[in-house]
């Protein structure tokens, strides 16, 4: 899936920003050229989003000054959300997963999980930071646990357990999932070491900490080139990922360990069958199996088949040789509808009959769920 949230999107980083011809040109660039661009489209009202991506002293300044006057809402209305949800990818990541005690307090573990944006501050002083070692991050909850803290989703986002011939994807426990994204790993390393010690003791039960990286440019460990597809501008992506109501969006994360074996051994022509497109530079095939990863995300085998739904990608690869690789697969949607066709899709459950998804050949599910990213004054509401 989508290294970096979008491949597409890691070619425009590497050519200084310079969007392809049929992409409109990001808002959220690194460059300072970009700040005069996304400062007029704040001033305009769109909210506190921005803050995330400057890295001067006097821009944050003025980009504070700016929403302080304005309501936080974007130009569609749509309040704001958490830094993670549709900005652009880093190098690398990190995915911490939580899971609670039962007795664990959960309005006080909320209290600790909203001062995530203060704990980044901490981690990487806001008045110094460049594009190295700033931090986008997110926090999302687990359907009983936002309950628990007075959240209301409007929609279900319970994950159920699949199975296909294929393989399964179990459904795992955990009550709080932290998504950062930086290009010093070691600054996610540092803000994971932070927020488990904000809080409370004796609350957690068990936790991952997961750290990604990028592979050769864009690739997934499988050697196809992930993202493609992956919405790249700034607008769509904030259509895909956020629900309008709220800011909040609906998230899946997935840990993959794949088969060096069989990615080793099986021909490119035959994984490329699984897969849909070509390993070396991601040409769709014209004529690919329904069985296909690409038919069974877009729900048919034609070429250049239109999408039903669409999420935003972004997931990297992770692991050792020796523990086990692969895919940390996270995706972003402003709706659980979405995800759920998708993954039902894979494991021959969707509505075109029991075609299972053969990327699943190479590769296992062996952890998943989904969670709520609340919208950022949603999440300060809760508690
Ligand atoms: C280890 C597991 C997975 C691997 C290695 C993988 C890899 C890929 C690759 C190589 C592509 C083609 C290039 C691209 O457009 O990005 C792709 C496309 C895509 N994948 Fe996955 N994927 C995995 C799991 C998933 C899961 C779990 C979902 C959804 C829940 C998903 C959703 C998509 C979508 C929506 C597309 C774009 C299809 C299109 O519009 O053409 N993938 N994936």
């Amino acid at each position: 899936m989508a290294a970096r949230g979008s491949f597409r999107l890691f070619q425009n980083l590497r050519r200084g920003f310079i969007a392809p011809s049929r992409q409109i040109a990001t808002k959220s660039g690194y460059s300072k050229s970009a700040v005069p661009v996304v400062l007029g489209t704040l001033v305009a009202g769109v909210g506190s989003y921005g803050l995330y991506k400057y890295t001067k002293k006097e821009d944050v300044t003025a980009v504070l000054e700016s929403v302080t006057s304005t309501p936080k809402v974007t130009a569609a209305s749509t309040p704001t959300s958490q830094p993670s949800v549709y900005s652009q990818g880093k190098n690398h990541a990190l995915y911490l997963w939580i899971e609670l005690e039962p007795t664990a307090n959960a309005k006080e573990v909320v209290k600790a999980t909203k001062s995530l944006q203060k704990m980044v501050d901490q981690v990487t002083d806001p008045s110094m930071r460049d594009e190295e070692d700033e931090i986008w991050a997110g926090v999302g909850f687990s359907p009983n646990f936002f309950k628990q803290v007075g959240g209301s989703p409007r929609q279900d986002y319970t994950y159920a357990h699949r199975r296909g011939n294929l393989g399964e994807m179990p459904s795992s426990p955990g009550d709080v999932f932290i998504h950062a994204k930086c290009n010093t790993p070691s600054k996610l390393f540092e803000l994971a070491q932070v927020v488990l010690a904000s809080l409370p003791k004796g609350s957690v039960k068990d936790f991952e900490d997961i750290y990604s990286f990028v592979f050769k440019n864009g690739r997934d460990l499988s050697g196809f080139i992930d993202g493609t597809e992956n919405a790249a501008d700034e607008d769509s992506r904030q259509n895909i990922a956020v629900q309008k109501e709220t800011g909040g969006s609906y998230v899946i994360t997935q840990k993959w360990i794949h088969n060096m074996q069989v990615i080793n051994s099986e021909k490119d022509r035959t994984q490329e069958g699984w897969v849909g497109r070509a390993k070396s530079d991601s040409t769709e095939i014209s004529r690919k199996s329904i069985t296909s990863h690409v038919a069974r995300m877009t729900g048919g085998n034609g070429f250049q088949q239109k999408k039903p739904f669409e999420i935003v990608r972004q997931s990297m690869p992770f692991g050792t040789l020796k523990g086990g690789a692969g895919l940390f697969f996270i995706g972003y949607s402003a709706s659980p509808d979405n995800l759920n066709f998708m993954l039902d899709n894979m494991v021959g459950a969707g509505k075109d009959g029991p075609h299972c998804d053969d990327i699943m050949r190479l590769t296992k599910n062996i952890k998943g769920t989904y969670w709520y990213f609340p919208g950022a004054e949603e999440l300060n509401k809760l508690g």
